[in-house]
C-alpha cells in the first residue's frame, strides 16, 4: 500500500479503532511520507521531534484561518481559540505562555496531590457502591471523565457549587478539537459564550477577594504587567486550560485501564510495586497516546529527503512516532520497565504541553488507588470507542469491580 492508501484505511472506523497496524505500514515507507501536493505526514520519532522543535514550522494561526474561513469571527469559539497559546506563534505565543507559566507553577501542581487523591477516593467510593452486587460500572463516566474535570476546576478555582453545571459546558466546547460535524458548532459556540460570561464573573469576584488559586494568580500577573496580558487573552486561555486539561487526561485514564483489562499482568505488577506508577503512566502514554497527532504549517525545507514547501500542511503523527521501531525496541509490547521511554505524547518544543506534570500526577495517583481498591476489576462488555481520531479514547469502558 502507498501512503495515501494507508491514510484512507486509517480514516475508516476499523482504522480508527486500531491504527497501529497502519502506523507499522507507514514506518516501512520512511520517517516522512508525502500525501500529495502540499501535504506531508511525519511518522518517525526523530523527525516528529525535530519538526516540533523547529521554529520554522508554525502553528495554524489567525492569519491562516482568515484565509481559509473569513467568516470565523462570527463564531465565538474561534474568537476564543485564536487567543489560545496552542494557536499562537512567536512573539504572541512566548509572551502569553510565559505569563501563564508563571502562575502554573510546579509548586501549585504538586500541592494538588492530596486533593487529587481525595477526589479519586470519592469517585472510587461511588463505583464501589454501584458495583458492590456485581453490577456493571461504567469507568469512563464514573471515573475517567469526572476526575480530570474536577481537578482542573480545583486548580483554576471554580467553586464546588458551580462544578456540576460546568461539566457539560466544558464537554461541549472540547468538541472544537475535532470538528467532524458542523451541526455541533452552535452548541460549541453557546458553550464558549457561557464560559466567557462565567470566567468574567469569576475574575471580577477574585479581583475583589483574592484566593490561593490559578485564576487569582493569573489576574495578579496580568494586572501587574501593565497590559501585557489582556483580559480577553487571560479569559480565553482559561478556557484552553479547561478543555486541554480534561479530555486528554480522561483518555489517559481510560486507555491505561484498558491495558490492565487486556493484560492483567500489567495491573498485578503495578499493584505489587514491581512497576512504579510513574513508569506505568509513561508507558501507557506511549503505548496508546491520548493525543494521536498535531499539525504545523511548513516552510521551504527538506525533511528526511522529502521536500516541504511554504504553507504545506505538516501532520506530526505522535501516536505513530511512539511506536517507531527505529526508536523503540519491540514497540507494540507494553513494557513499563523499558529503558527507551520518553514518548512524544505531550509534544515537544515551544508548544510542549503545559499540563504534562498535572496529567502525569493524576495518572500516578489514580491507577494505584483504583487497583488497590478493586484488585479484581474486569471488563464487563466490549468497550465503545470515541469516533475521534486526534483524541484517542473510549466513550464507554464497562467494568465489574466486586
Ligand atoms: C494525558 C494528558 C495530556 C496530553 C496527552 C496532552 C497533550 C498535549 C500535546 C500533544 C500538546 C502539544 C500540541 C502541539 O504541539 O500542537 C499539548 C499542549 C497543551 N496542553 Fe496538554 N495534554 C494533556 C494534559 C493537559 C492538561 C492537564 C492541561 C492543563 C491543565 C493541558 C494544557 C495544555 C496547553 C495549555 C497546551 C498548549 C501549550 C502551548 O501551545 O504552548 N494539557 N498537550
Amino acid at each position: 500500500m502507498d501512503a495515501l492508501e494507508i491514510f484512507t484505511a486509517l480514516g475508516t472506523p476499523e482504522g480508527r479503532a486500531n491504527p497501529y497496524q497502519h502506523y507499522a505500514a507507514l514506518h516501512e515507507l520512511g520517517e516522512v511520507v508525502s500525501l500529495g501536493p502540499g501535504a506531508v505526514a511525519v511518522v518517525g520519532y526523530d523527525a516528529i521531534n525535530s519538526v516540533l522543535r523547529d521554529a520554522g514550522y508554525r502553528v495554524s494561526d489567525e492569519a491562516a484561518i482568515e484565509r481559509e474561513f473569513p467568516g470565523w469571527r462570527a463564531n465565538p469559539v474561534f474568537v476564543h481559540a485564536m487567543d489560545w497559546i496552542l494557536n499562537l506563534n512567536a512573539p504572541a505565543h512566548s509572551r502569553i505562555r510565559s505569563l501563564i507559566a508563571r502562575a502554573f507553577t510546579a509548586r501549585r501542581i504538586a500541592g494538588l496531590e492530596p486533593a487529587i487523591a481525595g477526589m479519586a477516593d470519592d469517585l472510587l467510593d461511588g463505583m464501589a457502591e454501584r458495583g458492590a452486587d456485581g453490577s456493571v460500572v461504567e469507568f469512563m463516566h464514573d471515573f475517567a471523565y469526572l476526575l480530570p474535570v474536577t481537578v482542573i476546576c480545583e486548580l483554576i478555582g471554580i467553586p464546588e457549587a458551580d462544578r456540576e453545571s460546568f461539566r457539560p459546558i466544558a464537554r461541549d466546547i472540547a468538541g472544537i478539537f475535532e470538528l467532524h460535524d458542523p451541526a455541533t458548532l452552535p452548541a460549541i459556540n453557546a458553550a464558549a459564550v457561557e464560559l466567557l460570561a462565567y470566567f468574567t464573573g469569576l475574575a471580577a469576584e477574585r479581583r475583589a477577594n483574592p484566593r490561593d488559586d490559578l485564576i487569582t494568580d493569573l489576574l495578579a500577573v496580568s494586572d501587574s504587567d501593565d497590559g501585557r496580558l489582556t483580559d480577553a487573552e487571560l479569559l480565553h486561555n482559561l478556557t484552553l486550560l479547561l478543555v486541554a486539561g480534561f479530555e486528554t487526561t480522561t483518555n489517559l485514564l481510560g486507555n491505561g485501564l484498558q491495558v490492565i483489562l487486556q493484560q492483567p499482568e500489567a495491573g498485578t505488577a503495578l499493584l505489587d510495586g514491581s512497576v512504579p506508577a510513574g513508569a506505568f503512566v509513561e508507558e501507557a502514554l506511549r503505548y496508546d497516546s491520548p493525543v494521536q497527532l498535531t499539525s504545523r504549517v511548513g516552510y521551504p525545507t527538506e525533511l528526511c529527503g522529502t521536500k516541504v514547501g511554504d504553507g504545506d500542511s505538516v501532520t506530526t503523527m505522535i501516536g505513530a512516532g511512539n511506536r517507531d521501531p527505529r526508536r523503540f525496541a519491540d514497540p507494540d509490547k507494553f513494557d513499563p520497565l523499558r529503558r527507551d521511554g520518553a514518548p512524544l505524547s505531550f509534544g515537544g518544543g515551544a508548544h510542549f504541553c503545559i499540563g504534562a506534570a498535572l496529567a502525569r500526577l493524576e495518572g500516578t495517583v489514580a491507577f494505584p488507588r483504583l487497583l488497590t481498591r478493586f484488585p479484581r476489576i474486569a471488563a464487563a462488555a466490549e468497550p465503545v470507542r470515541r469516533e475521534t481520531f486526534l483524541l484517542r479514547g473510549f466513550d464507554e469502558l464497562p467494568v465489574t469491580v466486586a
